[in-house]
């Protein structure tokens, strides 16, 4: 970043000294004012709550302009990486800053597959949670388990740790969300089979079974495939700022990856493609499109508390460029699985043109997110609801080790420590019982 031809001032009505702040310009998007030394200055903090106008770090890797509903990986278009590249190749610019050439793309894939085994003994750890359990509640404790498992790649300061720690949980995710679901259909494990592709074998240790050779279909291997890429990395989200804030603490890289998945859970974020396709279903049964209308009458009926799912984002305010491409994915697969007339779909697609038209969502800004249409690709593929977001954060990992990695390399990395507007009660003396 670099100081802006211009500085803020910020002047009080009291008569207090006014305070000159500086300006910093990135290499595109908003400039930031540098409030560092507010506190110092002025006895005062800074009060932002959801983070609606905080820059919490500078980053490299990931731009995103919500207006024109552009996102860029390293610069890149996500357009042109989703069509043109492969995951790992993604993972390798998020990781690295640039895309590989063809002997680091081999080296790159040919790393990351030897180590898509799991330790023998995590399927004895995975055995503790009931079969009915969440698929995101396993895989928050079997990541988190993986510290107790790689004890040489737990300095988060240490950088070889770090590499081997990202390699590990890049290679190791699709074996332990394919885990998570096979314990929940009583199925055995299916080991990694490393002459797959990494969307491949992962198709593979879903829906394969020691019983019958599995024959990955390219245009099923090509849609996970590009839900990964599109859900590799998004800045700033929830989940990654989850992961950064709990990574500052200097914890080991498991953990706070650990940390970014519980965070993606809830609905408003990672869960959402679940929470989208239950509402589709219930949507269905309450009788389908001809309830679209009586469906958004509700959404828009603040005291209902209902939420179109897989519309609106905090940050784009216009089509999620994502959305697009899922869209596009989400036709192949349809006509692959002969399921172009699926009703979810047909719904889907009602729902969407009339948010689109209707003037509550059009003056909100809210259109379709990556979340609309990916459900529909999933449970196409044939993946159970209740594992999408597993799926999410699956592919999410890579980012959120990218900006972890970023963030422990910054010489102006500290705990992250926010402060409060404290609103409680003052000092007061602590009363005997029977006083109270
Ligand atoms: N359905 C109906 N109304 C909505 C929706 C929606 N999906 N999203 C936003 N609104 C309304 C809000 O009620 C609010 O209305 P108001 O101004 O009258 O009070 C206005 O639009 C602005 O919305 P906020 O909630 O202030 O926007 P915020 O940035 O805080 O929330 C969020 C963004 C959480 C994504 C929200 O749009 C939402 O809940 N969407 C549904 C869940 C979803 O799809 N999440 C996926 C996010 S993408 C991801 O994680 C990959």
């Amino acid at each position: 970043m670099k100081l802006a031809d211009n500085k803020a001032t910020l002047s009080f009505s009291n008569g207090s000294p006014s305070v000159d702040l500086p300006v910093y310009s990135g290499s595109i998007g908003p400039d930031v004012i540098d409030i560092r030394k507010l506190y110092a200055q002025t006895g005062m903090f800074t009060y932002d709550p959801g983070f609606l106008s905080t820059a919490a770090t500078q980053s490299a890797i990931t731009y995103i302009d919500g207006d024109k509903g552009e996102l860029l990986y390293r610069g890149y278009p996500i357009e042109q990486l989703a069509t043109t590249s492969n995951y790992l190749d993604v993972c390798h610019l998020l990781l690295k800053g640039e895309l590989p050439n063809s002997t680091e793309s081999a080296d790159f894939h040919k790393l990351v597959t030897n180590h898509t085994m799991v330790n023998e003994q995590m399927q004895f750890f995975l055995r503790g949670f009931r079969r009915d359990a969440h698929p995101m509640a396993i895989l928050t404790g079997l990541v988190g388990g993986l510290s107790a498992f790689y004890h040489d790649s737990t300095d988060i300061n240490n950088p070889k740790h770090r590499e081997i720690a990202a390699i590990r949980m890049i290679a190791k995710m699709p074996t332990l969300v394919a885990m998570s679901y096979k314990y929940g259909v009583g199925q055995p494990y299916m080991y990694p089979q490393n002459n797959l592709s990494y969307a491949g074998n992962f198709l593979r240790m879903m829906f394969g079974t020691p019983c019958e050779e599995y024959k990955v279909s390219p245009v099923l291997e090509r849609a996970l495939d590009r839900i990964f890429i599109l859900h590799a990395d998004h800045e700033q989200n929830a989940s990654t700022s989850t992961v950064r804030l709990c990574g500052s603490s200097g914890t080991n890289p498991f953990a706070a990856i650990a940390a970014g998945v519980a965070c993606l859970w809830g609905p408003a974020h990672g869960g959402a493609n679940e929470a989208c396709l239950n509402m589709l279903e219930d949507i269905q049964k309450m009788g389908g499109v001809a309830k679209v209308g009586q469906f958004m009458e509700q959404v828009k009926d603040k005291s209902s508390n209902v939420k179109l799912m897989g519309f609106g984002h905090r940050v784009y305010k216009n089509y999620d460029p994502r959305a697009k491409l899922m869209q596009e994915t989400c036709n192949e697969v349809l006509a692959e699985m002969g399921l172009e007339n699926d009703p979810l779909f047909k719904l889907a697609k009602a729902l969407e043109k009339i948010a689109l038209e209707d003037d509550y969502f059009v003056q909100r800004k809210l259109y379709p997110n990556v979340d609309f249409y990916s459900g529909i690709v999933q449970r196409a593929i044939g993946i159970p609801v209740n594992l999408f977001t597993g799926i999410f954060a699956l592919a999410r990992t890579v980012g959120w080790i990218a900006q972890l990695n970023e963030m422990i390399g910054d010489p102006e990395y500290k705990i992250g420590r926010p402060r409060q507007l404290y609103s409680g009660s003052v000092q007061r003396d602590v009363q005997p019982i029977d006083q109270r």
